[in-house]
């Protein structure tokens, strides 16, 4: 990847840093996104020192607010003349319905909102090179309905954890089909990736009533024993890097990619023309203007 560049978000920890760390081995200029500036910098610097690529560099932005995402933009703009790769990357998860400070529900703000509101951003410089490439995180158990009343949980909020979880993957999907065929012919592509499992900050900060009461009492079992099983997080960035930079997926658009790389159909609710013009539409609404 040589000559690329590569924007990646939530990539100051777990899968994300794992994501930034093959793209860097490959060759690419990388750009680090972090809400924390230290944090950030610390990160970018321990890759550079790891892979022996000088070209990692970073940004502290929040990207579950509009300003945020903004300044994220401008300053890659700054930086950079154009984009060949953006990882929508970030991902929350959490026991009670929160809001940004934009008053959009965070789940629906970082899975949904985000991809989106990057892509739309930062489309002039992914259309600057050749075959800009938009990889989106999915995540959970994604593939269930999509609640066209609820995409936000406002109306019901289940805190158990990878309920609204897995809703919010599930829509982040029919969002990124739609703006795949919406950039048809644009040399932009748009796809989603599923990681897999990995033991990362997200999921150890979890609290114990995020799980479902049946499950609580192997909690404390199922912590010991994921750092083990999956303390490697190279397996579940290897989808992204592949979605990234390999030439056997150039041009492909709007498919999506399980954790071992291979093509997977797309859920049906992903598939509903109707769904996914309401979430397009929301994230219109809601996101920057074009
Ligand atoms: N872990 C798993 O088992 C698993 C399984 C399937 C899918 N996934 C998906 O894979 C992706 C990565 O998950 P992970 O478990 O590696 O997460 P993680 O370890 O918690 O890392 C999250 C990253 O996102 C950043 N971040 C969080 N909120 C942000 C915000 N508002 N703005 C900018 N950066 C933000 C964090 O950086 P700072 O804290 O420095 O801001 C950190 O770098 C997510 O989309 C997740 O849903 C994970």
């Amino acid at each position: 990847m040589r000559g690329k560049t590569a924007v990646v978000t939530g990539s100051t920890a777990g899968i994300g840093k794992e994501t930034a760390r093959g793209l860097a081995r490959l060759g690419a200029r990388v750009v680090l996104v972090g809400r924390d500036p230290e944090r950030a910098r610390r990160a970018a610097a321990e890759l550079a020192r790891d892979t022996g690529n000088e070209q990692v560099e970073s940004v502290a932005a929040d990207v579950t607010c509009l300003a945020g995402m903004r300044e994220l933009a401008a300053r890659v703009a700054e930086r950079c003349d154009g984009v060949d790769v953006l990882i929508n990357n970030v991902g929350v998860n959490g026991p009670v319905r929160q809001e940004t400070a934009d008053g959009v529900e965070t789940m629906f703000a970082a899975h949904v909102l985000a991809p989106f509101a990057l892509t739309r951003l930062l489309l002039p410089l992914l259309r600057a090179g050749a075959g800009g490439r938009v990889v989106n995180i999915t995540g959970g158990i994604p593939g269930g309905p999509i609640e066209l009343d609820n995409l936000q949980a406002e109306r019901r909020f289940l805190g158990w954890t990878f309920t609204h979880y897995n809703h919010t993957k599930t829509i982040l999907m029919a969002m990124s089909r739609r703006f795949a065929r919406v950039l048809e012919g644009s040399g932009v592509t748009v796809n989603v990736a599923y990681p897999g499992h990995g033991d990362t900050p997200m999921n150890r900060s979890l609290p114990i009533r995020a799980f479902p009461y049946a499950y609580r009492p192997v909690v404390p079992v199922v912590k010991l024993v994921v750092p083990l099983l999956f303390g490697d997080l190279s397996k579940p960035s290897r989808s992204s890097v592949h979605l990234a930079g390999s030439a056997e997926v150039a041009g492909v658009s709007g498919a999506y990619f399980d954790q071992r790389c291979r093509r997977r159909p797309w859920p049906a609710s992903v598939l509903d023309e109707r769904t996914c013009d309401v979430v397009w539409e929301l994230c219109e609404r809601l996101g920057p203007a074009r």
